[in-house]
């Protein structure tokens, strides 16, 4: 069978990941989570003290970007993708408070931005893929077949991240959560290095009033348009 590359970008906690997650699960394609990237640079930038408040120290970023090994794999037991930084799994210190507060100061940087496009160019060659971000159709996979923009109200998603964050024993303020949606919205969609866009032939989604199930079928509807084209 036809093997596709479906790019889903969309704002910050959107529901993107678990659409993605679902979708490749079900079609017995790879998941690459390219968030869970620029999280794991920003966990290296904050455990070896490259940040002084909201500024970060670039050139030693820079010099070290090249030796940065970020790797996401596959865990059969837990049917989940996990992060791997340095040979360290990640993945519970890349969801904390920390990290989403910095991550889009190391994302509007364009030599950080340029490794991590070229890992995920290299991660998709082989097709097959679901990638989800935010410049996946726009600049990642501009050919990409299936290309999704995910949406919803920045209340909803505040809500969904909290109970997230909630369920991982991390109780955390609506308010401050909020806050920190909104900002996040406001630096990926203003920022000089491929700006939050929906790519012109991509398919938008508001899933505010939308149920896991009913994005997945939906979702999924859309992959079985685009294999029988
Ligand atoms: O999807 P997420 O919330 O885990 O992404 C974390 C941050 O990384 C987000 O603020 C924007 C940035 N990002 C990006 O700039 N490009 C991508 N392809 C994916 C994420």
């Amino acid at each position: 069978m036809k093997k596709i590359v479906i790019a889903l970008d969309g704002h910050a906690s959107c529901g993107k990941s678990t659409m993605a997650k679902d979708l490749a699960k079900e079609i017995g394609y790879t998941y690459i989570d390219t968030g869970a990237m620029y999280r794991a640079v920003t966990w290296y930038c904050l455990q070896n003290g490259f940040f002084r408040g909201d500024t970060i120290d670039e050139e030693r970023l820079e010099e070290e970007i090249g030796t940065v090994d970020i790797r996401l794999a596959f865990n059969p037991v837990t049917g989940r993708s996990e992060t791997f930084l340095n040979g360290e799994k990640v993945e519970k210190e890349i969801r904390g408070m920390d990290v989403s507060g910095k991550v889009s100061l190391v994302s509007t940087l364009p030599f950080v931005r340029k490794a991590l496009v070229a890992k995920q160019q290299e991660m998709g060659k082989g097709k097959g893929i679901v990638m989800d971000g935010r410049d996946i159709g726009t600049v990642v996979f501009p050919d990409a077949e299936l290309k999704v923009f995910v949406t919803a109200s920045p209340e909803v998603r505040a809500m969904r991240r909290v109970k997230e964050l909630e369920a991982k024993g991390e109780p955390v303020s609506f308010e401050q959560v909020l806050e920190n949606v909104k900002k996040r919205d406001f630096i990926d969609s203003t920022r000089k290095e491929a700006p939050l866009r929906q790519a012109e032939d991509a398919l938008l989604l508001d899933n505010s009033n939308l149920s896991p199930e009913e994005q997945k079928q939906w979702l999924l509807s859309q992959y079985n348009r685009v294999i029988s084209e």
